[in-house]
């Protein structure tokens, strides 16, 4: 019997190019998938929005993927998923809503023991969903740090303002800490970064790959893996009104996709 081909694609969004670096994760777990990647830029950064400013955005990006013909839809932004994923399952209840977190709980599991960083945006660490995680899991050698304007450096693209921001931001904690949460979507686009100002082997947690089986496991129970026999088609979508700004971002995301720096 020949297998079912599911019709639809998978919806992902973030704030800008962040959730490049969850999708790349996705695809290797279901390359046989069509996916539309949304990319907020006109109204990035989340990081520093109010919640309702947030939710609102996130409805609107939510309505117009499932317009688009989505079956799943990925939240591939901390900040958005912190404050609106329950709201957003809550409305849609008939399609299945998966959110990205910071990857704390992966702290506990492989390296309770040792001084960890989480980085994330104001909104995430503020956030209670991201609290009620953090002091489940809090191991007492933990540092919660706003970066403040790093993703928009990330999405800026410019790499002096960036080694000067973390120099300036987690230059002191250089030889302290030994594990490092990225817990924006954003900052894998920067690990080598990161990693060369904080010296040593620290260990980078990043919640995209469990994501990636979770939403394999998700489509599964609901019966929606796709059956595509080809490779899965990627669509990219930038809200910015600036054509300039639209096409460098889909540039610098299909470069990520293929394995080049951005
Ligand atoms: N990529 C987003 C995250 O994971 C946030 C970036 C922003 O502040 O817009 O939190």
């Amino acid at each position: 019997m020949q297998e079912e081909v599911k019709k639809g694609n998978i919806g992902v969004f973030d704030s800008g190019i962040g959730g490049v670096t969850v999708l790349k994760e996705i695809i290797k777990v279901l390359p046989n998938e069509n996916y539309i990647y949304y990319s907020d830029s006109k109204n990035n950064p989340y990081g520093d929005k109010t919640d309702e400013e947030i939710i609102n955005r996130c409805k609107e990006i939510v309505k117009f993927l499932i317009q688009n013909n989505c079956k799943a839809i990925v939240i591939a932004c901390n900040t958005a998923s912190s404050i609106a994923a329950n709201i957003l399952r809550e409305k849609y209840k008939n399609i299945p809503i998966i959110a990205i977190e910071p990857a704390y709980k992966m702290v506990h599991d492989y390296s309770f023991d040792k001084e960890t960083i989480v980085m994330a945006t104001k909104g995430t660490i503020e956030s209670e969903k991201f609290n009620l995680l953090y002091h489940k899991y809090d191991n007492h050698k933990t540092i919660l740090l706003e970066c403040v304007g790093l993703a928009d450096l990330i999405e800026e693209g410019n790499e002096d303002k960036i080694k000067k921001y973390l120099e300036k931001n987690i230059g002191m904690y250089k030889g302290k800490v030994e594990n490092v949460v990225l817990g924006c979507t954003h900052y894998p686009l920067i690990q080598k970064e990161i990693g060369q100002v904080l010296g040593g082997n620290v260990k980078f947690f990043n919640g995209a790959n469990r994501l990636a089986v979770h939403l394999n496991d998700v489509l599964e129970e609901n019966n929606l893996i796709g059956r595509i026999k080809e490779k899965g088609k990627i669509e990219f979508i930038d809200s910015s009104i600036e054509e300039k700004i639209r096409n460098k971002k889909e540039i610098r995301f299909y470069n990520f996709l293929e394995g080049e720096k951005i």
